[in-house]
């Protein structure tokens, strides 16, 4: 989380797209990039304008390796309805610096540092810098479930100020809040009705495009039983893929071993019925889909820890996890199979 915003003045290498070759999407040259945004799923320009910046019109996806158009358009995010057309109109402070920066000042528009830094977990750190204790610094380890999992939510999740607009600007984050409070006071989840497709959530309420991970987790039994994001991610660095604390299933099986009241009570294999090894004995594979669009063809793990049945894909178009992966296989077979597995109870792979 350290290293999204980069100045490519400083580090030419930050910048991932291909300005060499000629494309009709790219009309600016590196020289323009006062940020570069990302680097993992997407590569977004930044240029600056006055004290404010704005997102240059081309987006790289970084796994596909191609330049694509970036325009917000209308009926996606809220806010496009708050906002003008033109990409120039549409200042990054009041739409993204507030989750990409530590400190954003609403008023003079200026970051105490670029990137999720230590406040922005921790709080207010200077007293605690010039004499160290642990009551000058919020740890959110000690702080009740709801308040630890907002630190992270404040930033991963889809949503909106409730006082919006301040001072007649709407803002798509949440402008006020402070590790160790409760985030609800401020910042409102996007709605959702359950049976609609929308632009964030499929019908079943999980998530249809990328940072939905709180929107989803709080619908979960992990967060209800006090689980927090923590658990599973180490935020100050790992080097498991995704941050993770322990790699794929020895992740999962800290709680969910054989002999563990959180389930299944089976070893991995005789619950998946996968052999060890396949990339059908993962847990997430079946709890974890990737259904939530970052870019394009990119898409992240749902956090709703549900499992999609085919038949809902069949009645309500949510992908499911067996025939996202068996692609040449129809719902139809994916449900046999399943009703052959004596532990899989039939009645709960029907649609609700
Ligand atoms: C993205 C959020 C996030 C950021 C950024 C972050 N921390 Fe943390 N930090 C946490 C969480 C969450 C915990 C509690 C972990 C747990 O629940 O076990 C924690 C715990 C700690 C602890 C307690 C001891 C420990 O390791 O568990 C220290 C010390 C600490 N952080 C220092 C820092 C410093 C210094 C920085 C900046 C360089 C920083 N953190 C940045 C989220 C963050
Ligand atoms: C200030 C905003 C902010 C906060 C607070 C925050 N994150 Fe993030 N997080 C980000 C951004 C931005 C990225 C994208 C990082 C990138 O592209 O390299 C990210 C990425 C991640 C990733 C994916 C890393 C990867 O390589 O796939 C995980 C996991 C994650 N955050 C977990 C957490 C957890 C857990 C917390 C709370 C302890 C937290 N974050 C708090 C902004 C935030
Ligand atoms: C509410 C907080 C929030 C706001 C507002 C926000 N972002 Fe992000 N952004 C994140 C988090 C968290 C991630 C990483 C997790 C994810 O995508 O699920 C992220 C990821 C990204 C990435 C991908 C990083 C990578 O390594 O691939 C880019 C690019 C990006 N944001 C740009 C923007 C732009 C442009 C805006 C404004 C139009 C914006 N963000 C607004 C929180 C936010
Ligand atoms: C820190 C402990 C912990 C870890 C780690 C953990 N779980 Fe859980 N999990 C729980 C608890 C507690 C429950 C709730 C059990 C209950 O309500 O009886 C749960 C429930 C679940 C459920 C049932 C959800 C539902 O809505 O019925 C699924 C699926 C699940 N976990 C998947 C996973 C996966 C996949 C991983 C690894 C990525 C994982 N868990 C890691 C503790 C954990
Ligand atoms: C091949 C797909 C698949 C894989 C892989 C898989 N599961 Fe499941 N899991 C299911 C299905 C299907 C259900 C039943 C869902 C229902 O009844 O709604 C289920 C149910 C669960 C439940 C809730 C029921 C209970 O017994 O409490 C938990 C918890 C769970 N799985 C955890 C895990 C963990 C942990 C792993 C990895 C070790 C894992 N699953 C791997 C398909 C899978
Ligand atoms: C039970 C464990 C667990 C919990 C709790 C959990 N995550 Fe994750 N998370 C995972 C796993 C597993 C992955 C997939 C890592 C990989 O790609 O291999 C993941 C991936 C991510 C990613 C990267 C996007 C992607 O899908 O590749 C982000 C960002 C993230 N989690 C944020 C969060 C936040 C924020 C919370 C709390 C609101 C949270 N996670 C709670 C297990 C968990
Ligand atoms: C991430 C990929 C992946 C997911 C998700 C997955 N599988 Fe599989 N599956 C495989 C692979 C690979 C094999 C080949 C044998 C092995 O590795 O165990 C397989 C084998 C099978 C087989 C036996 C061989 C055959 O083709 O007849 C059945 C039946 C099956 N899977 C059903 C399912 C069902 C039902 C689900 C959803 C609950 C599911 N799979 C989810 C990858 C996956």
């Amino acid at each position: 989380m350290a290293r999204v915003v980069q100045d490519p003045k400083a580090h030419p290498e930050a910048i991932l797209g291909d300005f060499k070759t000629p494309n009709p999407l790219v009309t600016f040259r590196p020289e323009d990039v006062a940020f570069t945004y990302g680097t993992k799923w997407k590569q977004r320009y930044w240029k600056k304008q006055g004290n404010d910046y704005y997102v240059l019109p081309a987006q790289w996806d970084v796994q596909n390796k191609v330049w694509r158009p970036y325009h917000v358009q209308p009926n996606t995010d809220w806010w496009v309805a708050h906002y003008p057309e033109a990409q120039e109109e549409r200042p990054t402070g009041p739409l993204c610096d507030g989750c990409h920066s530590v400190n954003y000042d609403v008023k003079t528009h200026s970051v105490t540092e670029w990137n999720v830094g230590c406040e922005r977990c921790h709080g207010a750190g200077a007293a605690h810098a010039a004499r160290p204790s642990r009551g000058n610094i919020v740890n959110p380890a000690r702080l009740d479930h709801v308040r630890a999992n907002d630190v992270c939510i404040q930033c991963h999740s889809q949503g909106r100020p409730k006082a919006n607009p301040i001072e007649g600007q709407y803002y798509d984050w949440a402008v006020g809040y402070q590790p160790g409070d409760r985030l609800n006071a401020t910042w409102a989840l996007e709605e959702h009705t359950l049976g609609a497709t929308t632009f964030t959530h499929w019908p079943d309420g999980s998530a249809h495009k990328n940072r939905m991970q709180g929107n989803e987790y709080v619908a979960s039994r992990m967060y209800a039983k006090g689980v927090r994001c923590a658990a599973c991610h180490d935020s100050h660095g790992s080097s498991h893929e995704g941050l993770l604390r322990f790699p794929g299933n020895e992740m999962c099986l800290q709680c969910h071993a054989p002999r563990q009241q959180a389930g299944p009570g089976v070893t991995p294999e005789a619950h998946s019925h996968h052999s060890a090894g396949s990339p059908g004995n993962q847990c997430a594979a079946c709890h974890m889909p990737r259904n939530a669009s970052t870019i394009a063809t990119v898409n992240v793990r749902s956090h709703a820890f549900g499992f999609v049945s085919p038949a809902m894909t069949d009645k309500y178009g949510i992908p499911n996890p067996c025939t996202s992966c068996h692609k040449d296989k129809s719902t139809r077979w994916a449900l046999d199979a399943l009703e052959s597995w004596a532990d899989v109870s039939p009645w709960r792979m029907t649609p609700r």
